[in-house]
């Protein structure tokens, strides 16, 4: 993989396909795609006209490898990021019409903060929204500054999950694709920073009013309860796991950060995910399923003005905790809706 391109483009000369310590092959599929580039002192008018020319490509390499890095360009400020992500020519997702559970604060119109959670919470392995019935097709990252110690994202390609999990646990898989899941999550009142899920009902449903609220559940053919001000609401029946290509399925949903992570102060983890048809999930699998996923990742070491391409219907990702200032960013795209169909055979 050295060296397999090189040209030049304006003052930069990009791309050079780089190996880097600790990069998986999955398939004969290196994971992730690195692109260096050695010229951090160029201009980034050059890196966003190399990114517009090579769009397709950059994106066919995101889905087939699930994540292209690159490293070394002259990306510094959240701005820089926008216009790299603008080149990249696919439709934004924004922030404030999603239905995430993570508290962010946006940096420019296409850009946030990746999680304002506390330095010392893990966020573990998951799809972007997939417990959600929209999603982005892609997510975007980008290292203002990095962490003094720690700070790591580990990414992990679900397919390859898939297949280990289905060899390990096949009445597990079965259940996942042919029933799917459904989530509950309690909401405050107001934004609670302090927690990995603490974005208010307020703002997860862009409403000011609990009829609003209501309105929008309904809509979205949600069960719910109030809890002193809290919103406990659950989901319909979501896929467990997506069908991506022909042959090729994915453990795509947040079963993982679900069942281990979603908790705080009003949440019980073992509350959060059942299958569609109520039934409770199979411990021991879900341990196994976060054990795979921990042997297979890749964890992108921060450095400042990396920026991380992922399909987000391949690739799953996670934070690790860290010490010090960490900035990394984020920018959704390509948004999604998700609907259960059972998944025979
Ligand atoms: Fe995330």
């Amino acid at each position: 993989m050295n060296q397999t391109t090189h040209k030049q483009v304006g003052a930069l000369t990009v791309p050079v396909k780089r190996q880097v310590p600790r990069q998986r092959t999955h398939d004969e599929s290196v994971f992730p795609l690195v692109y260096e580039s050695d010229a951090a002192s160029r201009r980034l008018s050059d890196v966003t006209r190399w990114v517009a020319a090579h769009a397709n490509e950059l994106l066919r390499e995101s889905t087939a490898h699930g994540a292209v890095l690159l490293r070394g360009f002259p990306v510094r400020t959240a701005e820089d990021f926008d216009a790299v992500i603008r080149a990249l020519g696919v439709e934004g997702f924004e922030y404030r019409r999603s239905l995430s559970n993570a508290v962010r604060v946006n940096r420019t119109e296409r850009v946030f903060s990746a999680n304002e959670a506390p330095p010392d919470v893990q966020i573990l392995f998951h799809h972007e929204m997939a417990q959600t019935p929209v999603y982005p097709g892609r997510i975007f990252f980008f290292c203002e500054v990095a962490a003094d110690e720690g700070g790591a994202t580990p990414i992990c390609r679900s397919d390859v999950l898939y297949r280990r999990l289905r060899d390990r646990s096949p009445d597990f898989i079965r259940d996942c694709e042919t029933k799917g899941l459904r989530y509950t999550n309690v909401m405050p009142a107001e934004d609670d920073p302090s927690s990995g899920m603490g974005r208010s009902w307020r703002s997860t449903l862009n409403v000011d009013s609990k009829d609003a609220a209501e309105e929008r559940l309904r809509d979205l053919n949600y069960s719910w309860q109030w809890i002193d001000g809290c919103l406990k609401a659950t989901t319909p029946q979501l896929p467990a796991v997506m069908q991506v290509a022909p042959g090729r399925r994915t453990f795509f949903n947040q079963l993982i950060a679900a069942f281990s992570g979603w908790t705080d102060s009003r949440n019980d983890p073992s509350e959060a995910v059942r299958h569609g048809d109520g039934s409770r999930l199979d411990t021991c699998a879900v341990h196994e399923a976060a054990a795979i996923a921990d042997e297979i990742a890749f964890d992108v070491q921060w450095q400042p003005g990396d920026v991380v391409l992922i399909d987000n219907t391949i690739t799953m990702h996670a934070r690790r905790p860290f010490q010090g200032t960490r900035k990394v960013l984020a920018s959704l795209a390509d948004m999604q809706t998700l609907t259960f169909a059972a998944i025979e055979g």
